[in-house]
């Protein structure tokens, strides 16, 4: 018997224009497209072709206009500067509108980018609303990125504006971003117009005369700005994230497939209606606050919570609790990171009966692989459906999930469920031949990708073809493992390449081996992802010594942690690492990382038939133990 998901999967894939032909009569369009799907040119398939509308009107004045103008918009919580802060639809238009003029009167028009570094505030999203108004193309940056990360985006996404605050908080600490700036935009080799500044009051930045400009003073005298159209097929944003080396990847996000999936989503997937709360327990700079804290939400006309503050800490771990009974939070979506920092601060989670949960109604988890012990204690204390979900900032919104708008699937621990409407995942071998179920594979989705994918990268087609497209033609390569049972569940196992997932953050270990390399005294050296029970993974270090080097191991260690907070910055998380005298490796000279990585968490392993040198595992295996892994 066939039930709601089923249908719309199968008509996702087999009427792709039908089925989001349909889904776009939900949105605002100025002009409707004149194409749903264009495979004229494949593999770049495009959404909405002829189509033009404005994200921004979606999002915001479609809901002042059709009796949303007083219900709130955005509620900031902020629990580490001690502010709440409710913002209507009313009041966002204006604060929206006021900032695209202010926009406007620096030059700003569509096609142009402008970078945004800046804290969870609300400000961040206004101007990321602000950017869409106009057809400008924003590109976020998360706050905990080093100026070199934020130096390299410049270069890449060559903003006319910049956009950032004084400071973030972390948790009782302010972070300066001012100085964080000014050090990125002298890296950098293009230089912005002009750099807007939002002056929190526990710290004020030095500003820059005649290129930063003062947020306050520039909205006290602007001239509010109306909706551009623009085509379904402009970029809306540019969200840089880890590639396989030091260079970031510039995932491109256009307007119209964007719109019309998230909207969708938020009623299929997560199952809400306009008028409720939901909450994405993120950070604006990932792609979870983009598409969860800030677009979805609007698009739906529903009520979005902007937290600032962590899960444990501002003050307690009984901190999610008490927003969710505050502010009627009907969804929660988090990293599981987040729930492991309550669970171990709050086992018995005594702290969750002090609040009234009657509005809750699901727990959503992504990011990283969700461990049955978390998702348990979820389930048990929370006593509501537990959804864990897969996806990616390429992707934009879940691959894989159980869609609780359409169907609830029983759950089964380790798996994200089954493929969302539009997506057609398989499974592959190395010889693109689709693999019987339960056979673990490279984790694929025919194309074409539904929209609200990645349709290239930024200035970069030849990346797009090279990174997701080539090695399986007419499939996209998630760079994830896994495999899919009889039942059609999805199971998503390991990276296929040097990704990590630190507390829900993604690196890249090749990034961080490139920095190791470059300090005078390393001849080589391998970063490997290793089991931490609070973030899921973290980054742990190899250090091979040039010969002749004779100062302290402690002293290189404390020397290259410091270079990648400084070039990363403090989100890799890169604090430990050992000197070895030689890394393992294969006869053509691979570095053995996956064999290190099982040892370092006391998995079985075999010693690969390839090795060169069997006795390296065992000088590694007493390193590690040295440092308290491989037990
Ligand atoms: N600006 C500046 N610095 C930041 C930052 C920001 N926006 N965000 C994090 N950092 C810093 C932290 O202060 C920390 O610095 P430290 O090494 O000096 O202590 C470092 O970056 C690592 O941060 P994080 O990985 O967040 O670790 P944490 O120990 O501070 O907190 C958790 C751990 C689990 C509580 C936290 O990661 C969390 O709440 N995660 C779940 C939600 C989430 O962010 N998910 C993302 C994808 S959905
Ligand atoms: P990001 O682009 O930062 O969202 O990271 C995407 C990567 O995180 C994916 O490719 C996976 O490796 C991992 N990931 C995200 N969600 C899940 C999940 N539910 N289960 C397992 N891995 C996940």
């Amino acid at each position: 018997m066939t039930n709601r998901y089923d249908e719309a999967f199968s008509k996702s894939i087999n009427d792709p224009n039908g089925f989001w032909g349909e889904a776009a009569e939900d949105c605002h369009w100025y002009k409707k497209w004149d194409k749903v799907l264009d495979d004229s040119r494949k593999p770049f398939y495009r959404w909405f072709v002829g189509g033009e509308l404005n994200s921004c009107y979606n999002a915001v004045d479609f809901h002042v206009e059709n009796g949303r103008a007083d219900q709130a918009a955005i509620i900031y919580d902020s629990p580490v500067s001690d502010t709440k802060r409710t913002i209507t639809y009313r009041e966002l238009l204006g604060e929206v509108s006021n900032f695209a003029g202010v926009l406007a009167s620096l030059g700003v028009v569509k096609g142009d980018r402008v970078l945004i570094y800046m804290p969870m505030v609300p400000e961040t999203a206004v101007a990321m609303l602000a950017c869409a108004r106009l057809g400008a193309v924003h590109s976020v940056v998360f706050g905990g990125f080093a100026p070199k990360e934020v130096a390299t985006r410049i270069n890449d996404a060559k903003p006319k504006v910049i956009i950032s605050a004084s400071c973030g908080i972390e948790v009782k600490r302010i972070i300066p971003y001012k100085p964080l700036l000014d050090e990125a935009i002298k890296m950098a080799e293009f230089k912005p117009e002009k750099c807007i500044i939002l002056q929190r009051p526990m710290s004020k930045a030095d500003m820059t005369a005649g290129r930063d400009l003062d947020w306050n003073e520039l909205m006290s005298k602007a001239t509010p700005h109306g909706c551009v159209p623009v085509a379904a097929t402009d970029p809306l944003y540019i969200l840089y994230t880890s590639g396989t080396t030091g260079v970031p990847k510039g995932v491109v996000r256009d307007n119209g497939g964007h719109v019309v999936a998230l909207k969708w989503s938020m009623r299929y997937i997560y199952n809400v209606k306009p008028g409720d709360v939901y909450w994405a327990a993120s950070d604006v700079g990932w792609v979870v606050g983009h598409s969860y804290i800030v677009y979805a939400p609007l698009f739906l006309g529903c009520t979005t919570i902007l937290y600032e503050g962590k899960p444990v800490g501002t003050p307690d771990a009984g901190a999610f609790w008490r927003v969710i009974s505050e502010h009627k939070v009907k969804v929660l979506f988090t990293a599981p990171t987040a729930f492991r920092a309550i669970k171990r601060e709050d086992p018995k989670a005594l702290l969750l009966k002090n609040y009234d949960l009657s509005c809750f109604q699901a727990l959503f988890l992504a990011g990283e692989r969700s461990d049955p012990d978390t998702l348990n204690w979820a389930a048990t204390n929370l006593n509501k459906p537990i959804i864990d979900h897969w996806w990616q900032t390429e992707t934009g919104w879940a691959i894989c999930a159980n869609c609780l708008g359409l169907h609830h699937f029983p759950v089964k621990y380790g798996s994200p469920t089954k493929a969302v409407p539009g997506w057609n995942v398989m499974v592959l071998d190395e010889n693109s031949q689709p693999v019987g179920a339960g056979t673990i594979g490279a984790l694929v989705v025919k194309l074409p990708l539904p929209p609200g994918s990645l349709p290239t990268l930024w200035n970069n087609d030849a990346g797009y073809l090279s990174s997701y497209l080539d090695q399986f033609p007419g499939y996209y390569l998630t760079g994830d493992a896994g495999f899919i049972d009889e039942d059609g569940y999805v199971s998503v196992m390991t990276r296929l390449d040097d990704i990590i997932n630190v507390a829900g953050h993604r690196l890249s270990t090749g990034a961080m081996e490139e920095i190791l390399a470059d300090h005078q005294d390393v001849a080589e050296c391998a970063v490997i992802g290793v089991g931490d029970e609070l973030k899921g993974q973290v980054p742990l270090g190899f250090i091979v010594l040039k010969s002749g080097v004779t100062k302290a191991h402690e002293q290189v260690i404390k020397e290259v942690v410091q270079m990648v907070r400084d070039r990363i910055g403090p989100v890799a998380a890169f604090k430990t690492a050992t000197v070895v005298a030689r890394l393992p490796k294969t006869r053509s000279g691979k570095i053995l990382r996956g064999t290190m990585q099982k040892i370092a968490d006391s998995l079985a392993f075999n010693t690969p038939a390839t090795i060169d040198d069997p006795t390296t595992l065992d000088e590694i295996k007493t390193s590690l133990k040295a440092i308290g892994y491989a037990k």
